[in-house]
Parts: C-alpha cells; sequence; structure tokens
C-alpha cells in the first residue's frame, strides 16, 4: 500500500514538473521574450496561441497564389518577393522593415534593413551567433551539428578544419570531374533528343548532376555510388525522415595501406583530422562530426548551385542578347579548347550573370539567427533568445537600395561593383555576411562558371519558347521543357 502511495506521487510529482517545463518553455519563456521586445518599441503582427502567426502566413499566401494564378502565363516577372513572401511584403508595408513574427511560440525578429543588420552584427563574432534551436531539430536529420547548424567554439574548430578543403587552391583540382559530370549530362541529354524525347525537365537534371559532382568533390565516390547516395540523400531531404541514419556515407576511408587515396573533401577532412600533430588533439572531428560535415556539403552544395543554373538558363532563355555575349566570351577565353580552371578567371561577363541571378533568384532566400546575448541597437534592446529572420530576397528587391530598376536582370551593375550598385554593402547577401559567410562560395562559382559554358558551348540557343511556372510550396519553380534547346 505504502509502496503504491510513494509510486503515485513520484508519478503526480513527474507530471506536474513535465508540465512546469513545457509551460515554461512553450509559454512563459516566449511570453518574457515577446514582453521585453515590445517594451523595446518592436512592433508586428499579434500572434495566437500556440501557432504564433502561421494561421495568418498561411492564409496571405493562398490569396497571394490565388491572383498570381490568374495572371498571365507568358509574363516572366522577377519581381518575386510579394509572390514568395507575400506575408513579409504585406507586413513590411505595416510595421517597417524591422518587426516581430511568430512562428508557434518562437518569436522572429524580421529584417530587412542593411543598416539595422549592420548595426546588430557589428562587433558580434561568428562564433558568438546561435542558430534557432527550433530549425535545429528541424533540420537534424540534414545538417545534424554540422558547420551550418553548430555555434560557439565548435563552430570555431568544425570551420578550422574545413576551410583548407574549400580553399581556391584545393577546388581548383576538382574542375575535371566537374566537367565529366556536365559532359555526361548533356550527351545524355542529346541522345534524349535524338531518340524522340519531347521533355527534358532540365532542373531535375542539373539538381541530379550537381548532386553528383558534390558527391564527388565531397566523398570521392563514383558515378553509381554517388546515384544512390544522391537518391536517399534527396528522399531524406524531402521528407525531412526525423530517423537520424547514417545515409550515404561511406566510413571504410582508409586503404589496406591506411593512406588517403582521394583528394576529395572528405578525404581532405580526414587528412586534417590524421594530423594531430599540427593542428592539436582538441581541433579534430569526431566520426558523428564528420558525416554531419558529409551531410551538410551535400545539403548546402548542390541544390544552391544547381538552383542558380537552373535560373540562369530561364534568365537567358528571356534575354538572347545575354545568351549571345557569353558565347562570345567562353570563345574568346577558351579558344574552342576543353574549359579548365586556368580559364574560368576570364569569364567576367559570366560572373556578372551569376551574381546578378544571385541577386533576383538568391537560392538561400533567407539566413536566419538566435542572439546568445542581449545586443543593443539603436536604443533598442534585442533580447537572448530571440531568433533572427534576415530575409535576403526582400533586400535584393528592395527599390530603395537598388533604384527604380530594381527588378530588371542586368547583369552589367556588377561590372566593376561588387555590389552591384546597391547603395549598401549589406544589402546584396547570397553568400551571408561576416564570419558565417558561405565556406563553398569558390567551389559553387567554380561549378556555375564549368556547367555554364559547356551547355552554352553545345546548346547553339536557348529559346523562351516553352516556359511555365509550377508553384511548390513557397518556392516557384520553372521547368523549361524541351523546345527551349535548340540543339
Ligand atoms: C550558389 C551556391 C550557394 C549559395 C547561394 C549559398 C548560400 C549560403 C548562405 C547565404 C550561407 C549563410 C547562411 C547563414 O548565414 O545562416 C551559406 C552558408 C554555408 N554554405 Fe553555402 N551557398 C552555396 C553553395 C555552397 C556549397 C557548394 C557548399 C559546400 C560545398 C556550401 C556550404 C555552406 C556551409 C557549410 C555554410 C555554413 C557556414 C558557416 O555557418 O560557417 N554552400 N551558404
Amino acid at each position: 500500500m505504502e509502496f503504491l502511495q510513494l509510486f503515485n506521487l513520484t508519478f503526480i510529482v513527474v507530471v506536474l514538473y513535465l508540465i512546469v517545463r513545457l509551460l515554461i518553455s512553450f509559454w512563459i519563456s516566449p511570453a518574457r521574450t515577446y514582453m521585453k521586445l515590445k517594451e523595446n518599441g518592436f512592433g508586428g503582427p499579434t500572434p495566437n496561441f500556440p501557432l504564433g502567426n502561421i494561421e495568418e502566413m498561411k492564409k496571405i499566401s493562398t490569396s497571394s497564389v490565388a491572383s498570381a494564378s490568374s495572371g498571365s502565363l507568358g509574363a516572366v516577372s522577377n519581381d518575386i518577393h510579394s509572390t514568395v513572401f507575400p506575408y513579409f511584403a504585406q507586413w513590411q508595408m505595416s510595421y517597417g522593415k524591422v518587426f516581430i513574427y511568430w512562428l508557434g511560440t518562437e518569436p522572429f525578429l524580421y529584417i530587412a534593413d542593411p543598416e539595422f543588420l549592420r548595426r546588430m552584427s557589428t562587433g558580434v563574432m561568428g562564433k558568438s551567433w546561435g542558430k534557432p534551436n527550433v530549425f535545429k531539430h528541424d533540420r537534424k536529420p540534414m545538417f545534424g551539428n554540422g558547420l551550418v547548424m553548430a555555434e560557439g567554439d565548435d563552430w570555431v574548430r568544425h570551420r578550422h578544419i574545413i576551410t583548407p578543403a574549400l580553399s581556391p587552391a584545393t577546388v581548383k583540382t576538382m574542375a575535371s570531374l566537374m566537367v565529366d559530370s556536365t559532359t555526361k549530362m548533356l550527351n545524355k541529354w542529346t541522345s534524349l533528343l535524338n531518340s524522340g524525347c519531347l521533355e527534358i525537365d532540365v532542373e531535375k537534371e542539373i539538381i541530379a548532376t550537381a548532386g553528383e559532382i558534390i558527391a564527388k568533390t565531397s566523398f570521392g565516390i563514383g558515378y553509381k555510388n554517388g546515384r544512390q547516395a544522391f537518391k536517399k540523400l534527396r528522399a531524406m531531404q524531402i521528407t525531412l525522415f526525423k530517423n537520424n541514419r547514417y545515409v550515404g556515407v561511406p566510413f571504410n576511408r582508409r586503404n589496406s595501406k591506411g593512406g588517403y587515396p582521394q583528394k576529395d573533401l572528405l578525404g581532405l577532412l580526414l587528412e586534417e583530422n590524421h594530423e594531430e600533430g599540427r593542428l592539436g588533439k582538441t581541433l579534430t572531428l569526431t566520426t558523428r562530426e564528420l558525416v554531419d560535415e558529409c551531410k551538410t556539403f551535400f545539403f548546402g552544395g548542390h541544390e544552391t548551385t544547381a538552383l542558380a543554373l537552373t535560373w540562369t538558363l530561364l534568365l537567358l532563355a528571356v534575354h538572347p542578347e545575354w545568351q549571345n555575349q557569353l558565347r562570345e566570351e567562353i570563345t574568346q577565353v577558351t579558344g574552342n579548347k576543353e574549359i579548365d580552371f586556368s580559364m574560368l578567371a576570364g569569364l567576367k561577363k559570366m560572373k556578372w550573370v551569376m551574381d546578378e541571378v544571385l541577386r533576383l533568384y538568391p537560392p538561400a532566400p533567407n539566413a536566419q539567427r538566435q542572439i546568445r546575448d542581449d545586443i543593443t541597437v539603436n536604443n533598442l534592446t534585442i533580447p537572448t533568445g530571440t531568433n533572427v529572420w534576415i530575409d535576403l530576397v526582400g533586400m535584393h528587391h528592395d527599390p530603395n537600395l537598388w533604384g527604380e530598376d530594381v527588378s530588371q536582370f542586368k547583369p552589367e551593375r556588377f561590372d566593376n561593383d561588387l555590389y552591384g550598385g546597391c547603395n549598401h554593402k549589406m544589402g546584396y547577401l547570397p553568400f551571408g555576411f561576416g564570419g558565417r559567410m558561405c565556406i563553398g562560395r569558390h567551389l559553387s562559382t567554380m561549378e556555375y562558371k564549368i556547367v555554364l559554358s559547356l551547355m552554352l558551348s553545345s546548346v547553339s540557343a536557348i529559346s523562351r519558347a516553352c516556359v511555365f511556372p509550377l508553384w511548390l510550396r513557397d518556392c516557384v519553380i520553372w521547368k523549361i521543357i524541351e523546345s527551349t534547346f535548340d540543339f
């Protein structure tokens, strides 16, 4: 009897404890942050418990999709902010470029004001930024605690080890395998068209090729294993499968002699890891961390570059004059020889095109942070724990920063200007900012130039004939079909 009473009492105490924990996490602590933010003068849409502003976001999106789909199919507008993130565009009109909104019980400080961002980030080192806990949990199957999600000293250690593996000097050795994968894709298209195929899903093809390239550059795995790993990782990405598995990552990296045969990213990381004498014991990655970094390379590294290439094809279809300029440049630079790393620096106009595509259609449309220590900006305090949502698309499409031609495709704005004429240096951030800037930007620029050069050299004209938009969640996906390519 006494045992039963003790058991019941323990049970009640445990349940009460859990209820209090839940209340603190989901109610008291977010409400406290909310009050602090309000006291500091930040405005924003009123949240409802427990969904925050999610319902309102859905409602605004639905009505925006309805009005977009009633529009003309033929018209291609680059003015995407109000269609892709209609709720932000709408809230900006009521609350300005810095405000609070809520995803569930999590408050987010929305920022589309580069000067506010500059002031907020001045003095905060890369390692002092947090990443929102809510995303860490949600994206764990994709990134684990890889560089994208790591914080503090862990982030410093990971970044220190990975940086040499993705330096310009290292990635140049990967050019020839990018040429191989792209040539294979283009040969496949030619035989598909020759055998009467009427439709090529270019976006899917480019994503698969970019996946193969990143599988080869990251893990040194060949075509067959690469495709298998790619399929599995893609499936995981799409379903955000919660079960944490080591998918497609080979562990037995050492050959029988104990060496590292290939200079792929994983091989380079293992080498860095192996040289304990040089980096010191504390600067190594565990097997779990290596696996997380490989997944991070894969997820961070293939779709971003593939999206940039797909949008480029669409924009070149709409702007044949730029196709001609790029073709001329490629011929001048390569002299009709096979492209290699030494030629890439000469592709200047292609770099302007890339910069303009990343401005209009940034593959990473936002950056997120979590405040780990109160930050004061313009006498306003952003309290610890606040999540930050930096709207890169919003800034890249802001006429106040870029001028009235903000929605036009004008690569020449990047001629001799790293910021494309933007009137604030933090208004153009396709690769992020500060110490946490994209570590794969050299690799992706090289891949972009190689893939696009080979495509433009083998396809005589990309026409506008059959380009139509499909809506997929909050992203506009374009399908470019057969008659777009004129071999
Ligand atoms: C066009 C291609 C790419 C774009 C537009 C892009 C964009 C970005 C952006 C905006 C960030 C900063 C995110 C933040 O501040 O929260 C970032 C970080 C990162 N990117 Fe990329 N990325 C690209 C290609 C790649 C590639 C090819 C790789 C790897 C091979 C890669 C790996 C990473 C990693 C690991 C981080 C986290 C860096 C850190 O927090 O220290 N990215 N990327």
